[in-house]
């Protein structure tokens, strides 16, 4: 039950809300839509692009083994910590000007999205590809898309999974 239940969680909110993510970030630079539109090879990429800068999972717990030190903060054994992806994809010395969504950034898939190491996501080739198909039929048949008029994005405070309440958009039909 425990392992039916994370598949849920796990496979249904964080793909839902990386979906919407893609959407809001075409929506807000209609360069980089406009790019996976005239070449949609660079769909793989944008589909990294858009977990670096934004994926439906923010951070997660783990409980130190040993003791460590951690840009000068002591890690006793036995802590527990919050890893934050979200501030690793956006860590300067690993990615070029990291707050600008680039679908064609040369290392965008080396985000941590999906963790690292053994319990890294059992889903991120399922996800990946459901991504790539649902920005594949955006690029084919929205044009233009972008935010409704004066729409204010929520999102609910939550300290692990990052996703949009609403995504109020308009678009037209190619
Ligand atoms: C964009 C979509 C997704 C994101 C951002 C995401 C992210 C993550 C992250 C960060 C972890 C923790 C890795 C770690 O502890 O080091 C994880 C674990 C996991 N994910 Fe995903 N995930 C996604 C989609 C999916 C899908 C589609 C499924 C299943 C169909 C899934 C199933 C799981 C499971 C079962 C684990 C636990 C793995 C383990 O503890 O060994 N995820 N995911």
């Amino acid at each position: 039950m425990s392992i039916v239940q994370q598949l849920m969680v796990a496979g249904n909110e964080t793909t839902t809300a990386a979906l919407a993510e893609g959407m809001r970030l075409f929506a807000t630079n209609p360069d980089q839509y406009k790019k996976i539109q005239d070449d949609p090879s660079l769909i793989p990429n944008a589909v990294e692009e858009v977990l670096r800068m934004s994926s439906g999972s923010s951070g997660i717990w783990r409980v130190m083994h040993r003791d460590a030190e951690l840009g000068g903060v002591m890690l006793p054994k036995g802590a527990m910590v919050m890893m934050r992806y979200h501030a690793a994809n956006r860590d300067p010395k690993q990615f070029e000007n990291p707050n600008e969504f680039r679908v064609d950034r040369k290392n965008a898939r080396t985000h941590m999205a999906f963790g690292k190491g053994i319990h890294m996501c059992v889903g991120n080739m399922l996800s990946r590809k459901e991504m790539t198909v649902s920005f594949q039929q955006f690029a084919q048949r929205m044009d233009n898309i972008r935010l409704k008029e004066g729409a204010e994005l929520h999102y609910p405070p939550n300290m692990m999974l990052r996703g949009l309440a609403n995504l109020p958009i308009e678009f037209d039909k190619k």
